[in-house]
């Protein structure tokens, strides 16, 4: 049965942290980017609420007229899924991370109807991409904010994952009947987020599987905050000072520096000077500057020094060396940056990068591809098995806000964990038992996040520590912790689902 559909095609979503690109797939063609109205490949993720008229705009528009009144804009949404019902308020108006997600996604979905006549376009199912390093409440906000709309959402997929399926279609297509194995590293450095995974791609006869070895990455480190960086120089060089100024202007001031850095970011990959104008940053101040690749490279040293060090945590966590990888699969747009580039080079070798894929829209254009596979897994002649590993540790909070880990991060799926517990008081008669995903020995907001609670009642009288409580974690291949949890002849058990 052939899968695509002129006005009823399969579609892939990249929702980005400050691009967001949508794909469909075509028949013999493989994934299609469908651009937005306004010829582009990919969209700002930027939301603006006009209070006067009730009008909510989204992408390059809403950008533009954000400069003007920011406090009417907001870009990074991605950020704030953490906490997907947040209050943000634009324009006087309250919107929540999940909300605004949706209207993004709404949005270039919009842009895709609007080529076919009024009624006649919609998605058979799509697929959104989220970053590896989502934690499960962050890939559920996801999916509820792709929920609200209708572009029929029938799957979620990581991006380094879609990235990789782009790619394993194209080498899988050149060599159909060969068997092969590949070690594959995909670096994905994009506005908010860095996620670093390794792969293992087997290639059979009848399966592609991809068998996640090891994955890394920072969720708070991408190109919004190299521009901060490079604002801070263009201020610095120019001599001009925000400090004090009242916040209508200070916001005004520092979204339009932005802008202008942002542009002298991506003119610096590729040449080595850029001049950098900002006419009125403030009513009776200019900024004029000229600014080299080296004084950018310079200023975001620190962010530099982080992705190495998280690149180097991963040969250590999957016990590679550099000279195991067989390909590097670049993606992001930040990955376009010379000394992210020479980085990467110096470690792996220039050789091994594979430059047939575009860095802004493989992450749209893998999701279609799993999307088309997910409609019909028959479609690809062959199976697509994708075994991931947990990428933050899975366990439970004990007294003194404990954290006590049951699952390390890294683990391969599938996997289990037992242990057994005891109570720290007297005649405790009941128990809520926290599961919690994140790292470190003390839960907090920041490091840790509650993925569910078990709540075991009616326990008899009993002295501290002669109770004893059994806890058994276990991961499936789909990614699903189901927890069991037996005290006293009770048993309860809890499935979560959090990929
Ligand atoms: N040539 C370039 N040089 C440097 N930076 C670039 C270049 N092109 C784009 N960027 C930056 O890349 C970022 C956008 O990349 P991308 O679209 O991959 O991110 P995203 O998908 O929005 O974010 P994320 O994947 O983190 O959610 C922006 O910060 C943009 O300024
Ligand atoms: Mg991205």
């Amino acid at each position: 049965m052939a899968i695509d559909n002129e006005t009823n095609p399969v579609l892939g979503f990249d929702l980005g942290t400050t691009f967001s690109a949508l794909a469909r797939w075509v028949d013999r063609k493989g994934p299609q980017i469908i651009q937005n109205r306004a010829g582009q490949d990919i969209t700002q993720s930027v939301v603006y609420y006009n209070p006067e008229n009730d009008e909510i705009l989204v992408g390059h528009i809403a950008y533009t007229k954000g400069l003007m009144i920011p406090e009417n804009m907001i870009v990074g949404v991605k950020r704030l899924m953490d906490d997907g019902n947040q209050k943000v308020m634009l324009g006087g108006k309250e919107f929540t991370p999940i909300t605004l997600s949706s209207l993004i996604l709404e949005k270039i979905y919009e842009d895709a109807k609007m080529k076919y006549p009024t009624g006649t376009f919609s998605s058979r199912g799509s697929v959104v991409t989220v970053p590896c390093y989502f934690k499960a409440h962050q890939m559920d906000n996801t999916r509820k904010a792709a929920e609200m709309t209708d572009i029929n959402c029938i799957g979620i997929i990581q991006e380094p994952i879609a990235a990789s399926l782009s790619y394993a279609l194209q080498i899988c297509e050149d060599h159909f009947d060969k068997e092969f194995s590949q070690k594959i590293l995909v670096f994905d450095l994009g506005g908010g987020t860095f996620d670093l995974t390794l792969f293992q791609l087997k290639h059979t006869s009848d399966t592609i599987f991809f068998e996640v070895l090891a994955s890394s990455g920072d969720d708070r480190l991408g190109g919004m905050d190299f521009d901060r960086c490079l604002a801070d120089v263009i201020l610095e060089k120019s001599g001009v000072s925000l400090d004090g100024i009242e916040p209508k202007l200070f916001n005004k001031a520092q979204k339009n520096l932005l802008e202008q850095s942002t542009l002298a970011k991506i003119a610096l990959s590729a040449s080595n000077d850029y001049y950098v104008a900002v006419p009125f940053i403030l009513p009776d101040k200019h900024i004029e500057v000229s600014i080299s690749r080296e004084e950018f490279e310079k200023s975001i040293k620190d962010y530099f020094d982080k992705i190495s060090k998280i690149i180097d945590s991963l040969w250590a966590s999957s016990k590679l060396n550099p000279s195991d990888i067989d390909r590097v699969i670049r993606v992001g747009g930040s990955s376009h940056i010379p000394c992210i580039k020479n980085l990467l080079d110096d470690i792996l070798g220039a050789e091994k990068t594979w430059s047939n894929i575009n860095p802004s829209t493989s992450i749209a254009e893998g999701a279609a591809m799993y999307a088309a596979y997910l409609d019909n897994t028959d479609f690809f002649d062959k199976k697509i098995v994708i075994r991931t590993r947990t990428c933050h540790a899975l366990g439970l909070k004990t007294s003194g806000n404990r954290f006590k880990e049951l699952i390390p991060a890294n683990r391969q799926a599938p996997c289990t964990a037992k242990q057994v517990f005891t109570t720290a008081k007297d005649n405790v008669k009941k128990l809520d038992i926290g599961v919690y995903q994140g790292s470190g020995k003390k839960i907090s907001k920041k490091t840790h996040s509650l993925i569910g609670k078990i709540p075991i009642n009616n326990l008899a009288p009993k002295r501290a520590g002669e109770v004893d409580i059994e806890v058994m974690f276990s991961i499936d291949m789909a990614q699903r912790l189901s927890i069991t949890v037996e005290v006293e002849g009770q048993k309860k058990s809890a499935v979560v689902n959090y990929t």
